[in-house]
């Protein structure tokens, strides 16, 4: 049976993590002599690696699932399919490698899924899609927000048809303007359907200040661009008949979490990389549009507080104490997955990778190995990334 690698995979450690989706799908196998793929020497159930497989684009020649998933697309980015493009969010994970973690770690329907840094909410669209269930963890309301549109607007897609365009931002003086129609967004019964609006008002006002857009046009252009992918998210799961997964999105802080211990099946996560990256200025004007005072809201934010040495010196109590909270939770001999980036400061890289490993050692985790990932577009800030393989005993 030959297995090929989907069209855009150029990276070493995509060619790795290919591998070891194979190994966990029960596959023994050899690569192909073009490199593009593999033959599988055991036999295996085809259905189960095209239901399945992130890397692999088709099985015999019959396409995967994953290969028409990201065909549902309404952006020109391979991997903004569906609603992963909502917000442009700093530091997104890259879907297909959440994908093809979930199968590495053996991820099943029923299993809980645990992302307590989830940001824009990657890993809980990939665990939905496989049908596993997640809890979406995030300290910032805005990632919250982000979180629950992308996840459970297509439960209330009917009354987005029927709302359409007939909202009114509430950032805006509707009375001076002939552009929105006249619906306050408080008038609206559904939570989600409202947060659905509040996120087409969210991308407007970042389209505005960073892209010097035109608010009304970028708001509007929002609500098409969004019913579309949400209507492609009910027609994916249509097609392949998916049994999405629960997800639980909540806002909450990592060095407390509020979940009982030893209940979570694999924890798949991305902390902030020490001080990269401000996440609270980052998303400044988001989060004043939606009634927060960014002063008080920042204390908790891991990476932020401080200055100079100090800030590290935080950052490393703090992380100490979410990867404590990570291991409570997780059952025994469970996996935990953490990409972290070293960071560049006075022009010295700081081993951010090391400390993460001692500090989750000393939090009581068995640290598996280590694979290297490159990044690119932050060269000034970070250079290397890694994803790192832990194990709860
Ligand atoms: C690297 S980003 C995660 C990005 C995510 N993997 C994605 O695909 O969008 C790190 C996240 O940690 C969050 N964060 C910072 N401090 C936190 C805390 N104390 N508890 C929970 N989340 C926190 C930030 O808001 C940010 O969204």
């Amino acid at each position: 049976m030959k297995l090929k690698l989907h069209e855009n995979i150029q990276f070493i450690y995509e060619l790795a993590l290919a591998q070891k989706e194979l190994q966990a799908l029960g596959v023994e196998f050899e690569p192909t002599s073009d490199m593009r793929g593999f033959i599988s020497k055991n036999s295996i159930d085809p259905e189960l690696i095209k239901r399945r497989a992130a890397y692999f684009e088709s099985i015999d020649g019959e396409f995967s699932d994953y290969y028409y998933i990201q065909k549902y697309n309404q952006t020109g980015s391979v991997n903004q399919y569906l609603t992963h493009w909502i917000y442009p969010y700093k530091g997104k994970f890259h879907p297909q490698m959440i994908r093809s973690l979930l199968n590495i770690i053996r991820a099943a329907p029923g299993d809980v899924i645990l992302d307590p840094f989830v940001g824009s909410g990657t890993t809980a669209i990939e665990t939905q899609l496989l049908g596993i269930d997640c809890a979406a963890i995030d300290i910032s309301p805005l990632c919250v927000l982000i979180s629950k549109v992308k996840t459970e607007s297509i439960e209330v897609l009917g009354q987005i048809l029927e709302y359409g365009h007939s909202v009114a931002p509430s950032t805006r003086n509707v009375l001076q303007s002939n552009s929105f129609a006249k619906i306050p967004l408080e008038e609206i019964q559904s939570e989600k359907v409202r947060n659905f609006y509040k996120m087409a008002e969210m991308i407007a006002l970042s389209d505005e200040s960073r892209r010097r857009k035109d608010f009304s046009n970028s708001y509007h252009l929002n609500i098409e661009k969004m019913t579309k992918s949400i209507a492609d998210f009910k027609a994916v799961r249509e097609r392949f008949g998916l049994q999405l997964g629960k997800v639980k999105v909540e806002q909450g802080d990592a060095k407390e979490l509020s979940l009982p211990n030893e209940s979570i099946d694999g924890i798949i996560t991305s902390p902030p990389y020490s001080i990269a990256l401000n996440y609270v200025a980052n998303d400044a004007h988001a989060l004043k549009a939606l009634g927060y005072d960014l002063n008080s809201i920042k204390e908790d934010f891991i990476g932020v507080r401080g200055t100079g040495l100090n800030k590290f010196r935080l950052y490393n109590t703090d992380m100490s104490k979410c990867f404590k909270e990570m291991y409570r939770v997780l059952k025994p001999s469970k996996f935990c997955i953490i990409v972290i980036g070293n960071v560049t400061y006075q022009n010295e890289e700081v081993n951010t990778t090391g400390i993460t490993i001692d500090s989750c050692k000393k939090a009581g985790f068995e640290f598996l190995e280590k694979v290297d990932k490159i990044i690119f577009g932050l060269y000034n800030v970070m250079q290397r990334e890694y994803i790192l393989f832990l194990q709860k005993p």
